[in-house]
């Protein structure tokens, strides 16, 4: 057992002890190889918003998460993870401090708790959202037909992490849902021609602005509109007028295509930024003040910040909503030396998404017995949107049972659709769980972090965080419950991703 490291030294158990005290929630969880106890309170997240990650120049903080991470690498026996902190503070070029849309970090929290059934509700709008457009049906081409007919999938059902950025000069903060599995940038704008949902933060205002151009029909990024959304561009005045409409078939933005000052960071902006001014935005959109798109295309930030930072950004998803992590644009990201790289893939139907090769899953240190060709049939792709990972039915089932298994000394309870294998732990102080590894080509394995196993919706209903898609040839999903508090980092330029553990500290 790893806990033989605490022990092995005095100060390091007063390190895990300390730590402990400090983070009441978390605790110093035991890594053997094959399960994993944790106390059953630290599913839930706090009331309140507990660490922070933050951008800019760090003082306290940044000792604080230095003193951490060492101590976590003390208990944890593992390597690098001190260091790495180190490194990504001082050479990390833009970082944003990331934050669970429902939680007690969010700018625009406000006390509600979160519908757990809405959440898995938009996760499977999403995913049929994500495979609509990776079927082939919903080309550029295909849409020209008429208005009426287009059931345009482009853009977030769920889409649960929001991040806060600058726009125009002087800057004004908005706050904007983040997505890899969509392109395109946008944000309500005054004077909202038609009609603006409202949002926490005034909406932006374009003549309030001194570096805010419209971009016109004749410019050719106008002309190359069309392949981020989907939808032909149109014109008003010869301004470039952009059409977006998203999966739930109710949301949509329309508005004017445009160039900003975008802003990361106190020290970094990038200029001439190409989104959308949306004069006309409804649906299910509340309270943030639209979306930043990560996805590979030529209209994403990751194209347009091509020459600044090098087609690279990292994330850490924190692993309670009432925790921060952080988005990084730049190469400073990647330095680390204990992030383990897989390639990056992409999936035939569309080239947006990043692909990645799952080659096995393990259960306790067991591994499943999942023919290969399960996973390459269906081929998977890696989503900031998506919860809930979906796996190929026959790799789902074999999960499930062991997971099931392993845990048969717990009540089930009923199942939270679509996960179906939920156990009531209400009676419980701690629960011990299989540790689940998946492989990638590489190959590398990655050991998920507890809070990337498990779905709490309440303490009688803690439910196995996967489920199965439709059908084995069905695109997978690898979701943002299952990449919690990794460092995941997006070497575009480089072809690959990698999987960094305690990446959030
Ligand atoms: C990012 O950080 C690296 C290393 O410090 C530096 O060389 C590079 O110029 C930075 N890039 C930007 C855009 O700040
Ligand atoms: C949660 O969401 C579901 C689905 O939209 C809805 O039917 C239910 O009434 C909601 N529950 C609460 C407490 O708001
Ligand atoms: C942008 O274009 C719209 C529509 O033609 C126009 O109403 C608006 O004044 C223009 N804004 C700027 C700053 O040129």
């Amino acid at each position: 057992m790893a806990a033989s490291s605490c022990s092995s030294f005095l100060i390091k158990i007063l390190l895990c002890v300390s730590l402990l005290l400090y983070l009441n929630e978390k605790a110093c969880v035991v890594h053997g190889a094959d399960e994993i106890t944790l106390p059953v309170s630290s599913l839930f997240p706090f009331p309140d918003c507990k660490a922070s990650t933050t951008n800019g120049p760090l003082s306290l903080s940044l000792s604080l998460s230095l003193s951490l991470s060492l101590s976590v690498a003390s208990c944890m026996n593992s390597h690098g993870v001190s260091l790495k902190a180190q490194t990504r503070l001082s050479e990390a070029n833009s970082t944003l401090k990331l934050v669970h849309k429902h939680g007690p970090c969010s700018p625009l929290f406000n006390g509600e708790p979160v519908n757990h059934t809405q959440l898995l509700l938009e996760d499977i709008v999403r995913a049929k959202w994500i495979r609509s457009k990776s079927s082939g049906t919903n080309t550029a081409n295909g849409l020209k037909d008429s208005a009426v007919s287009i059931k345009a999938k482009y853009g977030p059902g769920g889409g649960s992490y929001l991040v806060t950025v600058g726009l125009g000069t002087p800057k004004k903060d908005l706050t904007l849902l983040f997505d890899t599995g969509s392109a395109l940038t946008w944000t309500q704008c005054e004077p909202c021609v038609v009609s603006c949902y409202s949002q926490d933060e005034a909406i932006f205002d374009p003549s309030q602005s001194s570096s805010y151009a419209n971009i016109s029909c004749s410019s050719p990024s106008c002309s190359q509109l069309g392949s981020g959304t989907c939808q032909p561009p149109r014109c008003s005045d010869s301004t470039c007028v952009y059409t977006a409409q998203y999966g739930d078939q109710e949301s949509f933005t329309v508005g004017f295509f445009a160039t900003e000052t975008l802003t990361l960071s106190p020290t970094d902006a990038i200029s001439g930024f190409e989104f959308r001014c949306g004069q006309n935005n409804r649906g299910r959109f509340k309270r943030f003040a639209g979306l930043l798109g990560l996805a590979r295309d030529r209209i994403s930030i990751l194209e347009q910040s091509a020459t600044k930072y090098g087609r690279s950004f990292s994330y850490c998803l924190p692993p309670s909503t009432s925790s921060t992590g952080y988005l990084t644009f730049g190469k400073g990201s990647v330095v680390s030396t204990s992030v383990s790289f897989t390639p990056l893939s992409t999936v035939s139907q569309d080239a947006i998404f990043y692909g990645i090769d799952i080659t096995g899953i393990s259960v306790g240190g067991k591994p499943l017995s999942i023919p290969l060709t399960v996973f390459s049939n269906a081929g998977t792709i890696i989503d900031s949107g998506t919860t809930i990972t979906q796996l190929p039915p026959t790799a789902y089932s074999a999960l499930r049972s062991a997971f099931r298994q392993a845990m048969s000394k717990y009540k089930m309870s009923t199942p939270a659709s679509p996960l179906d294998t939920c156990y009531d732990l209400s009676g419980s102080t701690v629960v011990t769980i299989p540790v689940i590894t998946f492989s990638f080509r590489g190959p590398i394995n990655v050991n998920l972090d507890p809070s990337g196993v498990l779905f709490p919706v309440n303490p009688s209903k803690v439910c196995l965080a996967f489920a199965a898609s439709g059908d084995d040839t069905d695109l997978s999903i690898y979701g943002n419950t299952q990449q919690r508090s990794f460092e995941v980092v997006y070497d575009v330029a480089g072809g690959r991703i990698g999987f960094g553990a305690k990446g959030c500290s």
